[in-house]
């Protein structure tokens, strides 16, 4: 987590790091700070508290100066205020550091600088990597950050200032992302492109072990034995209005109506004359007929879009599938080897116990596939082959659209494997795949019902917040589904809960008679997918004890269903009609509004809910 800057250039640093942190700010926004050079030295500036504070602090007292480095911090060690917020310095002052990532040997490294008389004044991990480098530094800023980072164990993406090497800034990593962005006079680094695509489209991915040096006129890059490297830019296609809110109150509500373009955007790229393609796999069609089986494994949302990848597999491409969270994953003693096909699904494609797994499956013999949405992110580069989910920039903490595009890939994926494994027949491959390609469609229609302010789901929030309250706060959800729509209950109780901190709880239906229906008086609102699938009829029963007991149902139903009005159910949401396979397409869509607009009613901050952060790259 973390986001940090660094720029070299003719502007005003202090406007670059701003803008560039307000991008980047998805990555953690509980303080934020920045060190600019100038005359004076290294001027610092931090703050406890959002980016918006250290903003009026610099609109009120400006900092000169055109080579900075700034930071947006999701604290790990040291609570969040303003002596822990980063830049960290070294005795002298006259060294400034930005880092993303932990010092896992911080205290060891700390407790020999204070026997050499260094003293530190925040609790972070961080502020051993100034000093170190005030220890090792003859002049040479270069030099001295190589020698510091070979001390350290733990992730990095730093970068780092110093007061005698004017219009520099010195930038290494270590399984923390940072890009760099070459401009014409000016060079930036990043812990992501959005943070410097006002200024450039024009990146380098700097790998593992890799120190980089901006000045205004260039760019070195090498390895931290100093050889130097010759990097290639990439020139990255989305402009900056994709990470902009464009006329929408929250990025959340941005990135649910992009949904049906990213569907339609997933189908376009794969398929060709009505077959499934994927060009850039690097897994060969021989190689994928020899699967014994697939562990899919992710985190959050990705692994709630891995949880739905077994259904359609096992059902489609009759191979066996099993789902993981990353976290497990790594430090269990996973049965994996070259018979297995290891997906790691990840929006960012930088989640560290996600890159983690990848590595411990790698180094099982196992072939890894990635599903990633950020271009040239650690685990699509790691992976032996991977598929983007081109879902453009994702900038609420609370993923939507990623998980659609994530859906979508899992799907085609699911056609592409049944066909190379014959287990549907041609026709049903094309039906399938002719179905598939209404879903953008139906899911405009859908979410057309809801581009008023004023809709169905934002009343039904309204309604909760009154119940909440006459409850005396005791009112929650359950979210109950069946089938391929169980992981939409799992998801749909997260995003509750991550931005309206609601307890919400996502059960398979069938289980609520193993424990849940205790739950049940009338305080909870219980939201019960009920669409047209094989599991209907059980799921009105549910229903019906859930009305037994009290409940207040949220039903989600398909079109026209009359019978379901029968069932007295309080409310009801419903979706189009569609093959039962991609109706988790249009089904998470009702449940991640109902979350928006409970968010919105109880008036919290629902791009930036607290505690977390979009790209988790922390264990
Ligand atoms: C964090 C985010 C979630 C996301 C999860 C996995 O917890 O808040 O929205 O689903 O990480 O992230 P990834 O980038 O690996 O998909």
């Amino acid at each position: 987590m973390c986001g940090i800057i660094g720029y070299v250039g003719n502007r005003k640093a202090q406007d670059v790091i701003l803008k560039g942190l307000s991008r980047l700010e998805y990555r953690g926004y509980d303080s934020a700070g920045a060190a600019i050079l100038n005359h004076d030295g290294v001027d610092l500036i931090k703050r406890q508290g959002k980016l918006k504070i250290l903003a009026d602090a610099l609109a009120k007292k400006p900092i000169e100066g055109k080579t900075g480095i700034g930071h947006t911090r999701w604290a790990t060690h040291g609570i969040p205020n303003d002596r822990n917020a980063h830049p960290h310095t070294d005795c002298t002052g006259k060294i400034a550091v930005v880092h993303n990532g932990i010092i896992e040997n911080y205290l060891e490294l700390k407790n020999s600088l204070l026997k050499d008389g260094h003293k530190f004044s925040s609790q972070t991990d961080t502020e051993v990597i100034p000093h170190l480098i005030e220890k090792f530094y003859k002049g040479d800023l270069e030099k001295a950050v190589v020698k510091a980072i070979k001390l350290l164990k733990g992730s990095y993406a730093i970068a780092v200032v110093h007061k005698d090497s004017p219009d520099r800034v010195v930038g290494a990593r270590l399984d923390s992302p940072l890009v760099v962005g070459i401009g014409k006079g000016e060079n930036f680094i990043a812990s992501d492109v959005p943070a410097i695509l006002d200024y450039t489209n024009s990146v380098l991915y700097l790998d593992n072990n890799e120190v980089v040096t901006i000045t205004r006129s260039g760019v070195k890059v090498s390895d931290i034995s100093g050889g130097q490297i010759n990097k290639k830019p990439v020139k990255i296609k989305w402009d900056i209005s994709a990470a902009e809110k464009s006329g929408y109150p929250h990025f959340m509500l941005k990135e649910i109506f992009e949904q049906a373009d990213v569907l339609r955007k997933v189908l376009e790229e794969r398929t060709e004359r009505g077959k499934v393609s994927f060009e850039e796999l690097k897994i060969t069609d021989a190689e994928l007929k020899k699967f014994k089986r697939i562990a899919i494994v992710a985190c959050g949302t990705a692994y709630h879009a891995g949880l739905t990848g077994k259904y359609m597999l096992e059902e489609y491409a009759k191979i066996p599938v099993w789902v993981d969270t990353s976290s497990e994953f790594r430090y269990r003693d996973p049965i994996v080897g070259p018979g297995t096909l290891v997906i790691i699904v990840s929006q960012s494609g930088e989640t560290a116990d996600s890159l983690a797994a990848l590595r411990e499956a790698k180094k099982r013999g196992a072939k890894v596939l990635g599903i990633c949405n950020v271009l040239g992110s650690s685990i699509a580069r790691e992976a032996d082959g991977v598929i983007y989910t081109h879902a453009g920039p994702e900038i609420a903490v609370a993923s939507t659209k990623a998980y659609t595009a994530q859906l979508g890939i899992l799907y085609l994926l699911t056609l592409y494997l049944a066909r190379l494994h014959k287990t549907i027949t041609p026709a049903r491959y094309k039906g399938l795949l002719k179905e598939f390609e209404r879903v953008p469609r139906l899911m405009d229609d859908l979410l057309g019902e809801y581009r008023s302010e004023y809709n169905t789901i934002a009343a039904y929030a309204q309604e909760f917040k009154r119940y909440y309250f006459a409850r005396q706060n005791k009112s929650y959800f359950l979210y109950l589904a069946r089938n391929i729509n169980f992981p939409n209950a799992l998801e749909g109780a997260l995003k509750l809960k991550e931005i309206s901190y609601i307890s919400a709880e996502g059960y398979p239906a069938g289980e609520m008679k193993h424990g849940p229906i205790a739950l049940i008086d009338e305080n909870p609102w219980v939201v019960c997918i009920a669409t047209q699938s094989k599991t209907y009829d059980k799921m009105l029963s549910n229903i019906q004890e859930i009305k037994a007991r009290g409940g207040i149902i949220i039903a989600i139903a398909t079109e026209g269903d009359k019978e379901i009005l029968h069932h007295k159910v309080n409310y009801m949401l419903e979706i189009p009609k569609v093959a039962e396979l991609f109706s988790p397409l249009l089904v998470v869509i009702p449940l991640q509004l109902l979350a928006y607009y409970v968010a919105k009613e109880f008036g919290y901050d629902i791009d930036q809910p607290r505690n977390l952060a979009k790209s988790v790259t922390v264990e």
